[in-house]
Protein backbone atom coordinates (compact mmCIF):
# COMPACT_ATOMS: atom_id res chain seq x y z
CA UNK A 1 0.00 0.00 0.00
CA UNK A 2 1.19 3.39 -0.99
CA UNK A 3 1.58 5.07 2.51
CA UNK A 4 3.27 8.86 3.14
CA UNK A 5 3.67 7.59 6.41
CA UNK A 6 7.53 7.74 7.47
CA UNK A 7 9.07 5.13 9.63
CA UNK A 8 8.14 7.68 12.89
CA UNK A 9 4.65 8.07 12.09
CA UNK A 10 4.71 11.09 10.92
CA UNK A 11 3.07 12.30 7.70
CA UNK A 12 4.69 13.91 4.11
CA UNK A 13 2.66 16.37 3.30
CA UNK A 14 5.05 18.89 2.14
CA UNK A 15 7.58 19.15 -1.21
CA UNK A 16 10.10 21.81 -1.39
CA UNK A 17 11.73 22.12 -5.07
CA UNK A 18 14.86 23.96 -6.16
CA UNK A 19 14.16 24.46 -9.62
CA UNK A 20 18.06 26.11 -10.18
CA UNK A 21 21.05 26.16 -8.53
CA UNK A 22 22.13 30.24 -10.45
CA UNK A 23 21.32 32.71 -8.39
CA UNK A 24 21.78 36.81 -8.82
CA UNK A 25 23.19 37.26 -5.70
CA UNK A 26 26.46 35.67 -3.44
CA UNK A 27 25.56 35.78 0.10
CA UNK A 28 27.93 35.16 2.33
CA UNK A 29 26.20 31.96 4.09
CA UNK A 30 25.61 30.51 1.09
CA UNK A 31 28.06 31.07 -2.21
CA UNK A 32 31.48 31.06 -2.33
CA UNK A 33 32.88 34.37 -3.91
CA UNK A 34 35.14 32.65 -6.46
CA UNK A 35 35.13 29.00 -7.50
CA UNK A 36 31.11 28.97 -7.72
CA UNK A 37 30.10 25.41 -9.19
CA UNK A 38 27.07 25.58 -11.33
CA UNK A 39 25.17 22.73 -12.39
CA UNK A 40 25.18 21.60 -15.96
CA UNK A 41 22.14 22.65 -17.75
CA UNK A 42 21.52 18.91 -18.84
CA UNK A 43 21.70 17.93 -14.57
CA UNK A 44 18.99 20.06 -14.06
CA UNK A 45 15.43 18.83 -14.18
CA UNK A 46 13.04 20.23 -17.19
CA UNK A 47 9.70 21.52 -15.72
CA UNK A 48 8.12 18.34 -17.60
CA UNK A 49 10.04 16.68 -15.16
CA UNK A 50 9.35 18.42 -11.73
CA UNK A 51 5.26 18.59 -12.85
CA UNK A 52 5.67 14.61 -13.06
CA UNK A 53 7.28 14.22 -9.90
CA UNK A 54 4.20 16.58 -8.12
CA UNK A 55 2.21 14.42 -9.34
CA UNK A 56 3.40 11.24 -8.26
CA UNK A 57 3.83 13.34 -4.94
CA UNK A 58 0.41 14.19 -4.78
CA UNK A 59 -0.30 10.44 -5.17
CA UNK A 60 1.30 10.02 -2.28
CA UNK A 61 -0.53 12.71 -0.37
CA UNK A 62 1.78 15.55 -0.61
CA UNK A 63 -0.68 18.76 -0.57
CA UNK A 64 2.08 21.66 -0.40
CA UNK A 65 4.61 22.99 -2.64
CA UNK A 66 7.29 25.06 -2.50
CA UNK A 67 9.13 26.42 -5.13
CA UNK A 68 13.05 27.59 -4.13
CA UNK A 69 16.33 28.28 -5.53
CA UNK A 70 18.68 29.06 -5.94
CA UNK A 71 17.12 32.19 -7.29
CA UNK A 72 13.79 30.71 -8.98
CA UNK A 73 12.79 33.81 -10.88
CA UNK A 74 16.09 33.32 -12.88
CA UNK A 75 14.54 30.69 -14.43
CA UNK A 76 13.06 30.97 -17.94
CA UNK A 77 9.55 31.24 -17.87
CA UNK A 78 9.21 30.16 -14.23
CA UNK A 79 5.64 31.79 -14.30
CA UNK A 80 4.40 28.74 -16.39
CA UNK A 81 5.51 26.39 -13.71
CA UNK A 82 3.68 28.39 -11.07
CA UNK A 83 0.88 28.08 -13.33
CA UNK A 84 0.60 24.46 -14.04
CA UNK A 85 1.22 23.71 -9.84
CA UNK A 86 -1.80 26.08 -9.08
CA UNK A 87 -3.55 24.20 -11.49
CA UNK A 88 -3.49 20.48 -9.84
CA UNK A 89 -6.39 19.89 -7.94
CA UNK A 90 -4.64 18.15 -5.03
CA UNK A 91 -2.49 20.77 -4.31
CA UNK A 92 -4.05 23.12 -1.91
CA UNK A 93 -1.00 25.42 -1.07
CA UNK A 94 1.63 26.78 -3.59
CA UNK A 95 4.30 29.01 -2.41
CA UNK A 96 7.59 30.31 -3.56
CA UNK A 97 11.09 31.76 -1.65
CA UNK A 98 12.60 34.16 -3.41
CA UNK A 99 15.43 36.49 -2.85
CA UNK A 100 13.14 39.37 -4.10
CA UNK A 101 15.74 41.30 -6.70
CA UNK A 102 13.19 40.38 -9.51
CA UNK A 103 9.93 41.14 -7.74
CA UNK A 104 8.66 44.20 -8.91
CA UNK A 105 8.65 43.03 -12.47
CA UNK A 106 7.58 39.58 -11.55
CA UNK A 107 5.10 39.95 -8.99
CA UNK A 108 2.16 40.50 -11.27
CA UNK A 109 1.99 37.76 -13.66
CA UNK A 110 2.92 35.56 -10.53
CA UNK A 111 0.00 36.59 -9.16
CA UNK A 112 -2.12 36.43 -12.25
CA UNK A 113 -0.68 32.47 -12.30
CA UNK A 114 -2.45 32.06 -8.94
CA UNK A 115 0.36 32.47 -6.80
CA UNK A 116 -1.08 34.19 -3.47
CA UNK A 117 2.33 33.42 -0.58
CA UNK A 118 5.58 34.40 -1.01
CA UNK A 119 8.51 34.14 1.27
CA UNK A 120 11.37 37.17 0.64
CA UNK A 121 14.71 36.80 1.89
CA UNK A 122 16.09 39.95 3.52
CA UNK A 123 18.66 40.29 6.11
CA UNK A 124 18.97 43.83 6.88
CA UNK A 125 16.88 47.40 6.39
CA UNK A 126 20.43 49.07 5.98
CA UNK A 127 21.39 48.97 2.02
CA UNK A 128 25.12 49.29 2.70
CA UNK A 129 25.02 45.79 4.87
CA UNK A 130 23.02 44.48 2.05
CA UNK A 131 25.35 45.00 -0.13
CA UNK A 132 28.23 43.35 2.52
CA UNK A 133 25.88 40.23 3.10
CA UNK A 134 24.63 40.23 -0.39
CA UNK A 135 27.83 41.40 -2.31
CA UNK A 136 25.35 42.73 -4.52
CA UNK A 137 23.85 46.28 -4.65
CA UNK A 138 20.42 45.48 -4.94
CA UNK A 139 18.39 46.22 -1.49
CA UNK A 140 16.01 48.93 -3.06
CA UNK A 141 14.98 46.29 -6.06
CA UNK A 142 13.83 44.09 -3.03
CA UNK A 143 12.16 46.80 -0.94
CA UNK A 144 10.46 47.90 -3.68
CA UNK A 145 9.43 44.38 -4.97
CA UNK A 146 8.13 44.10 -1.32
CA UNK A 147 5.61 46.73 -1.69
CA UNK A 148 4.83 45.63 -4.71
CA UNK A 149 3.63 42.57 -4.16
CA UNK A 150 2.12 44.03 -1.00
CA UNK A 151 -0.25 46.12 -3.07
CA UNK A 152 -1.10 43.79 -5.63
CA UNK A 153 -2.53 41.70 -2.44
CA UNK A 154 0.05 38.82 -1.73
CA UNK A 155 -0.68 37.53 1.89
CA UNK A 156 0.85 36.21 3.25
CA UNK A 157 4.25 37.84 2.78
CA UNK A 158 6.82 36.47 4.74
CA UNK A 159 10.40 38.40 5.11
CA UNK A 160 12.98 35.51 5.96
CA UNK A 161 16.01 36.80 8.39
CA UNK A 162 19.27 34.99 9.23
CA UNK A 163 20.21 36.08 12.15
CA UNK A 164 24.32 36.60 12.20
CA UNK A 165 25.99 37.76 15.29
CA UNK A 166 28.32 40.84 14.58
CA UNK A 167 26.54 41.36 11.14
CA UNK A 168 22.59 41.91 11.45
CA UNK A 169 21.65 41.02 14.84
CA UNK A 170 21.33 44.60 15.93
CA UNK A 171 18.70 45.33 14.05
CA UNK A 172 16.46 42.92 15.74
CA UNK A 173 14.36 46.01 17.04
CA UNK A 174 14.05 47.59 13.25
CA UNK A 175 12.73 44.25 12.47
CA UNK A 176 10.26 44.45 15.52
CA UNK A 177 8.98 47.61 14.46
CA UNK A 178 8.35 46.50 10.12
CA UNK A 179 6.34 44.02 11.35
CA UNK A 180 4.40 46.02 13.58
CA UNK A 181 4.13 48.89 10.51
CA UNK A 182 3.57 46.19 7.55
CA UNK A 183 1.68 43.15 6.90
CA UNK A 184 4.51 40.97 7.02
CA UNK A 185 5.75 38.12 8.84
CA UNK A 186 8.83 38.56 9.88
CA UNK A 187 10.65 34.85 10.23
CA UNK A 188 13.91 34.91 12.43
CA UNK A 189 16.10 32.12 11.09
CA UNK A 190 18.81 30.44 13.21
CA UNK A 191 22.43 30.53 11.42
CA UNK A 192 22.49 26.70 10.25
CA UNK A 193 25.81 24.90 9.24
CA UNK A 194 24.61 23.86 6.01
CA UNK A 195 26.90 23.33 2.67
CA UNK A 196 30.95 23.68 2.14
CA UNK A 197 30.83 27.78 1.93
CA UNK A 198 28.03 28.58 4.40
CA UNK A 199 30.47 30.35 6.82
CA UNK A 200 29.29 29.14 10.32
CA UNK A 201 30.78 29.37 12.95
CA UNK A 202 29.72 28.52 16.88
CA UNK A 203 30.99 32.36 17.68
CA UNK A 204 28.43 33.72 14.98
CA UNK A 205 25.22 32.00 15.86
CA UNK A 206 22.72 33.22 17.60
CA UNK A 207 19.62 31.31 19.56
CA UNK A 208 15.99 32.17 18.98
CA UNK A 209 16.01 32.10 22.54
CA UNK A 210 17.95 35.61 22.86
CA UNK A 211 16.65 36.95 19.70
CA UNK A 212 13.26 36.69 21.51
CA UNK A 213 14.48 38.37 24.67
CA UNK A 214 15.81 40.98 22.63
CA UNK A 215 12.70 41.93 20.64
CA UNK A 216 10.77 41.67 24.32
CA UNK A 217 12.62 44.50 25.31
CA UNK A 218 10.49 46.19 22.02
CA UNK A 219 7.32 45.38 23.43
CA UNK A 220 5.07 42.35 25.02
CA UNK A 221 4.92 39.47 22.22
CA UNK A 222 1.75 37.06 22.17
CA UNK A 223 1.89 33.46 21.16
CA UNK A 224 -0.20 32.43 18.15
CA UNK A 225 -1.12 28.64 18.74
CA UNK A 226 0.36 26.52 16.59
CA UNK A 227 -2.21 25.33 13.68
CA UNK A 228 -2.14 22.51 11.72
CA UNK A 229 -0.67 24.12 8.23
CA UNK A 230 1.93 25.55 10.94
CA UNK A 231 5.57 24.31 9.44
CA UNK A 232 8.54 24.87 12.31
CA UNK A 233 7.96 28.34 13.06
CA UNK A 234 6.79 29.53 16.45
CA UNK A 235 4.38 32.05 15.92
CA UNK A 236 4.33 35.57 17.77
CA UNK A 237 2.50 39.16 17.24
CA UNK A 238 3.12 42.06 18.78
CA UNK A 239 0.17 44.65 20.27
CA UNK A 240 -1.82 45.97 17.53
CA UNK A 241 0.92 45.10 14.46
CA UNK A 242 -0.40 44.37 11.36
CA UNK A 243 2.40 41.29 10.82
CA UNK A 244 3.86 38.71 12.80
CA UNK A 245 6.84 37.38 14.16
CA UNK A 246 8.27 33.83 13.94
CA UNK A 247 11.36 31.54 15.15
CA UNK A 248 12.60 29.05 13.00
CA UNK A 249 15.01 27.31 15.45
CA UNK A 250 16.77 24.27 13.37
CA UNK A 251 19.00 23.96 15.95
CA UNK A 252 18.06 25.34 19.29
CA UNK A 253 14.84 23.25 19.35
CA UNK A 254 14.82 20.10 17.54
CA UNK A 255 11.39 20.32 15.06
CA UNK A 256 12.06 17.19 13.70
CA UNK A 257 8.93 15.21 15.59
CA UNK A 258 7.09 18.17 13.50
CA UNK A 259 8.76 17.45 10.19
CA UNK A 260 6.35 17.02 7.08
CA UNK A 261 8.89 17.59 4.18
CA UNK A 262 10.69 16.11 1.98
CA UNK A 263 12.66 18.26 -1.04
CA UNK A 264 13.73 18.01 -4.68
CA UNK A 265 16.88 19.30 -5.19
CA UNK A 266 17.36 21.23 -8.52
CA UNK A 267 19.09 17.77 -9.90
CA UNK A 268 16.49 15.70 -9.67
CA UNK A 269 17.86 14.36 -5.75
CA UNK A 270 15.17 13.06 -3.56
CA UNK A 271 16.41 14.90 -0.06
CA UNK A 272 15.13 13.16 3.01
CA UNK A 273 16.68 15.54 5.51
CA UNK A 274 18.18 19.09 4.94
CA UNK A 275 20.87 18.21 7.58
CA UNK A 276 22.15 14.62 5.58
CA UNK A 277 23.66 14.35 2.46
CA UNK A 278 21.25 11.00 2.07
CA UNK A 279 19.12 11.63 -1.24
CA UNK A 280 17.63 8.96 -3.97
CA UNK A 281 18.22 9.63 -7.22
CA UNK A 282 14.48 10.04 -9.04
CA UNK A 283 16.23 12.03 -12.17
CA UNK A 284 17.31 8.43 -14.01
CA UNK A 285 14.32 6.71 -12.89
CA UNK A 286 12.64 9.98 -14.78
CA UNK A 287 14.97 10.18 -17.75
CA UNK A 288 14.93 6.31 -17.87
CA UNK A 289 10.97 5.78 -18.88
CA UNK A 290 10.05 4.53 -15.38
CA UNK A 291 6.58 3.99 -14.99
CA UNK A 292 3.99 6.42 -12.55
CA UNK A 293 3.75 3.63 -10.22
CA UNK A 294 7.60 2.80 -10.00
CA UNK A 295 8.47 6.65 -9.69
CA UNK A 296 5.39 6.12 -6.63
CA UNK A 297 8.17 3.63 -5.96
CA UNK A 298 11.20 6.03 -5.71
CA UNK A 299 9.02 8.67 -4.06
CA UNK A 300 7.70 6.25 -1.51
CA UNK A 301 11.97 5.28 -0.66
CA UNK A 302 12.72 8.83 0.09
CA UNK A 303 10.08 9.29 2.74
CA UNK A 304 10.90 5.35 4.22
CA UNK A 305 14.76 6.91 4.77
CA UNK A 306 13.81 9.71 6.57
CA UNK A 307 16.22 9.86 9.58
CA UNK A 308 14.17 10.51 13.26
CA UNK A 309 16.04 13.46 13.61
CA UNK A 310 18.89 15.72 12.63
CA UNK A 311 22.31 15.50 13.97
CA UNK A 312 23.55 19.06 13.20
CA UNK A 313 24.57 19.89 16.62
CA UNK A 314 26.53 23.34 17.13
CA UNK A 315 29.90 21.68 17.60
CA UNK A 316 29.57 18.37 15.86
CA UNK A 317 30.76 18.03 12.61
CA UNK A 318 29.29 19.25 9.17
CA UNK A 319 26.75 16.00 7.75
CA UNK A 320 25.75 18.11 4.89
CA UNK A 321 27.83 19.49 2.34
CA UNK A 322 25.88 19.81 -0.51
CA UNK A 323 25.06 23.89 -0.81
CA UNK A 324 21.81 25.18 0.43
CA UNK A 325 21.83 27.02 -3.40
CA UNK A 326 21.01 23.27 -4.70
CA UNK A 327 18.63 22.61 -1.65
CA UNK A 328 16.42 25.53 -1.33
CA UNK A 329 16.58 25.75 2.20
N1 LIG B 1 21.46 29.22 7.59
C1 LIG B 1 20.17 29.65 7.69
N2 LIG B 1 19.43 30.02 6.64
C2 LIG B 1 20.00 29.98 5.42
N3 LIG B 1 19.52 30.31 4.21
C3 LIG B 1 20.49 30.07 3.29
N4 LIG B 1 21.60 29.60 3.89
C4 LIG B 1 21.33 29.55 5.23
C5 LIG B 1 22.06 29.15 6.38
N5 LIG B 1 23.34 28.69 6.30
C6 LIG B 1 18.17 30.86 4.01
C7 LIG B 1 18.07 31.93 3.00
C8 LIG B 1 16.65 31.85 2.55
C9 LIG B 1 16.21 30.46 2.91
C10 LIG B 1 15.79 29.66 1.74
O1 LIG B 1 17.31 29.84 3.54
O2 LIG B 1 18.32 33.20 3.51
O3 LIG B 1 15.82 32.78 3.19
FE1 LIG C 1 21.03 33.40 -3.60
FE2 LIG C 1 19.47 32.62 -1.57
FE3 LIG C 1 22.01 31.75 -1.70
FE4 LIG C 1 21.50 34.34 -1.19
S1 LIG C 1 20.93 32.55 0.10
S2 LIG C 1 23.05 33.53 -2.63
S3 LIG C 1 19.70 34.73 -2.36
S4 LIG C 1 20.41 31.27 -3.12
Amino acid sequence: MASNVDPYNRKITYLRVSVTDRCNLRCMYCTPVKDLKLLDHADILSYEEILKVIHVATDLGIKKVRLTGGEPLLRRNFVHLVESACRIPQIEDVSITTNGVLLQEMARPLFEAGLRRINVSLDTLNPLKYTKITRRECFDAVWNGLQVAEAIGFSPIKVNVVVIKGINDNELLRFADLSVRKPYHIRFIEYMPIGRDSNWAPEKYVPSDKIRSKLETFGPLRKIPRSIHDGPAERYQFQSAKGEIGFISALSHHFCPLCNRLRLTADGKLRPCLFADDEVDIKSPLRNGYSHQDLRDVFQQAIARKPRRHHAEILKKRECLRSMSTIGG
